[in-house]
């Protein structure tokens, strides 16, 4: 077991005004690429067209945090709102090939807290929770989105170049007794 799996980071203004910019005009640019994922309550587009700045600025700074090199493995753009939905974040693991997500939060009008293992993280616009999402299970307390509200948020996903985990064997369907103590955690908060 390496000592960083279960390390949780925050930082806060992560971007500058040049790179929002260029953030959200990439957006923009390829919108009408994007998908649904009714069951989530969100519209989802993978973010394939941001420049190598923006990766190397996010890859530095989880190599300063953990001393590896790191690489971009994908780049989500996420809308959670009732539009799409009931925006609904059940306890998981990614099940994937990387070994840490920013959970990057663009813009929102509301607040809904990242529940990571029993512990909650207030997320603020332009601020991120890094943490690894296969080591660790993640969710988001059971809330009811007005009309109106939403919540923009970005997953940068990156992987240690030198040895790439394989974690597709986590991909436990939702009502799987392996989440049962977090779901009862989640369920005895009610709605935020
Ligand atoms: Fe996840």
């Amino acid at each position: 077991m390496n000592d960083s799996l279960n390390k949780i980071y925050r930082v806060d203004d992560l971007f500058n005004v040049e790179d929002l910019q260029i953030i959200n005009e990439s957006i923009k640019s390829i919108y009408e690429k994007h998908q649904y994922d009714i069951e989530l309550g969100r519209l989802k587009l993978e973010l394939n067209n941001l420049p190598m700045s923006i990766e190397r600025k996010i890859e530095a700074v989880a190599e300063s945090f953990e001393g590896k090199v790191f690489k971009t493995g994908s780049i989500t753009y996420v809308e959670y709102s009732n539009k799409y939905g009931q925006p609904n974040l059940p306890t998981h693991f990614d099940g994937d090939q990387n070994n840490m997500v920013f959970d990057y939060q663009l813009e929102s009008n509301t607040s809904w807290d990242l529940g990571i293992n029993t512990e909650l993280y207030q997320l603020k616009d332009n601020s991120c929770v890094i943490f690894n999402a296969n080591e660790n299970v993640h969710w988001r307390p059971n809330k009811d989105f007005k009309d109106g509200e939403y919540i923009k948020m970005i997953f940068f996903r990156i992987y240690d170049v030198d040895n790439r985990p394989n974690y597709l064997y986590l991909d436990y369907p939702i009502d799987d007794p392996i989440f049962k103590e977090i779901n009862n955690l989640r369920d005895s908060m009610g709605k935020k």
